[in-house]
């Protein structure tokens, strides 16, 4: 391929890849996002391959390994593991970046001299500190998603002028680095680094608590974009540089979105200590009362009798994999004119729009999806709140109870309906590990089990 040609498909794989970004902004548009992102990626691959005059047999060697471990490992993988799916593969872009660095940095080809070495050192320095963290924190992600790691904040003492420290060195050896470079070293302060890197990813992670891990995961799918730029401008390859910013970007704005969502600051969510309980909410730690506990065929005529009905659906709805008969009761209760809508809470689940992912999966109407904020100052007019697999983001202690991990978290308030049943099968807390005094309110039904069993049963007797 001559360079004008390969020029002009990188200018048409950037296009493809914000065509993506803005399709997957939306639930409608989102299967058409993914293609434009495919397409874009096979002429990126494409047109990178076709540059490449050395060592071909090894490249295809490495795309035909890589490749096939990506198609075994997305096509085994549940739906309720996508997630730690997400999270590794972020540890991989940081792997990559390290790599790439060590190899550009000992690379006998490149040469660079006065101005041009500083900033080329500086680009490599970068790339590798950035991807190392991606890299150790991704794993601890990882860990933490998948319950190898408990999603308890493992909180060090004086842990702040740990960061600070590592900031200081990491800034110090950039300095050696640099200075050593140029006289044709620096191999000691990068190595050292990126140790001090490694410890870093793996210490910010590990101080973060269970409830605030959805802006560790939007923050590392951040990182793991700025990483990928990094090593573009290291290989001088304008769309890895592009490509890097748009994720590292979107990763941004969607860290910033989730932390909204939570009620936090991000520097507060990074420095961690957040999703701890200060010792001070036992009430919220114990059982709060009786429960009562309902038949499927009573919620079955608890549905039938109302006339406005939300759907609340949480991770258990993806661990029930309940989303189609989920679909299967709306489908059956619009028929006899009952108004179904759905209410989605921002971190339901354990990964961004998982919720709305499986509802589109099932084939629900989006016009009846709503975003927590269209929706919750309506609880106050609706017969029956049907909570499916949820706990989180319904407790209402993240307002009641100051010293809870999930204080100040925005939650959905279907307390105010006036019947809430809640499907789930135990009394267990969720991610986060605090009881939900919504389960004892005196308008709350609890219907246990299996999501999917109890709405098979609920969806007969309909
Ligand atoms: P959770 O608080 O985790 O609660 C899920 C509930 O589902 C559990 O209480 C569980 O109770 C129930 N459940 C599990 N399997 C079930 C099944 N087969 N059938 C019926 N129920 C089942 O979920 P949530 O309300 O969606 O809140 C999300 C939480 O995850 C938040 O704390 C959030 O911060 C965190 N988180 C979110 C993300 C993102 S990006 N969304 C990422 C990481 C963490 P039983 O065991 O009693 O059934």
């Amino acid at each position: 391929m001559s360079e004008g040609i390969v020029t002009a498909s990188y200018v048409g794989a950037t296009v493809l890849f914000i065509l993506a970004l803005g399709g997957l902004s939306n639930p409608e548009t989102s299967r058409r996002g993914n293609l434009y992102g495919m397409l874009g990626m096979a002429i990126a691959l494409i047109a990178t391959i076709s540059g490449v005059t050395a060592n071909i047999a090894i490249l295809i060697a490495a795309l035909v390994v890589g490749g096939s471990i990506g198609l075994v490992l997305a096509r085994r993988v549940q739906m309720t593991e996508m997630p730690e799916l997400v999270a590794i593969l972020h540890s991989l872009v940081g792997m990559a970046a390290v790599l790439v660095g060590f190899a550009n940095f000992m690379d006998p080809n490149v040469h660079f001299t006065g101005v041009e070495l500083t900033i080329h050192d500086i680009e490599t320095y970068l790339g590798i500190l950035i991807g190392a963290i991606t890299f150790s924190g991704s794993v601890i992600a990882f860990g933490k998603l998948s319950g190898k790691i408990t999603g308890n904040p493992m909180l060090l003492p004086a842990r702040h002028w740990l960061n600070l420290g590592l900031l200081i060195a990491s800034i110090y050896f950039c300095v050696l680095f640099v200075d050593q470079s140029a006289a044709g070293g620096g191999m000691m302060p990068l190595l050292i680094m990126t140790g001090i890197a490694l410890l870093f990813g793996i210490h910010m992670v590990m101080a973060i608590g269970g409830a605030d891990m959805p802006v560790v995961v939007s923050m590392l799918n951040s990182y793991s974009g700025w990483a990928a730029a990094a090593t573009g401008f290291m290989l001088s390859n304008d769309l890895l540089i592009v490509t890097g910013a748009l994720v590292g970007s979107s990763g941004a704005i969607l860290s910033y979105i989730m932390c909204r969502a939570m009620n936090r600051k991000f520097l507060a969510v990074i420095a961690g200590g957040f999703g701890t309980t200060t010792g001070g909410s036992s009430a919220s730690a114990e059982e709060q009362g009786e429960v009562v506990a309902l038949q499927p065929a009573e919620v079955a005529s608890l549905l039938k009798e109302s006339k406005q009905v939300v759907i609340i659906p949480g991770y258990g709805m993806a661990v029930a994999q309940a989303q189609h008969i989920v679909c299967e009761i709306t489908k059956s209760l619009r028929a006899k004119k009952v108004n179904v809508r759905f209410a989605i809470h921002p971190v339901a689940g354990r990964m961004p729009g998982h919720m709305n992912v499986l509802l589109a999966e099932a084939k629900v109407p989006y016009d009846i999806v709503f975003e927590m904020d269209e929706i919750n100052d309506d609880f106050p007019d609706v017969d029956v709140a049907i909570v499916i697999g949820a706990n989180d983001i319904v407790n209402p202690s993240a307002q009641t109870d100051p010293n809870s991990p999930i204080a100040g978290m925005p939650v959905l308030e279907c307390w105010k309906a006036e019947t809430t049943i809640v499907l789930k099968r135990s009394m267990a807390t969720g991610y986060a590990g605090v009881q939900n005094p919504l389960f004892f309110k005196e308008n709350t039904r609890m219907l246990f089990g299996d999501a999917r069993t109890s709405l098979d049963e609920v969806f007969k007797n309909l």
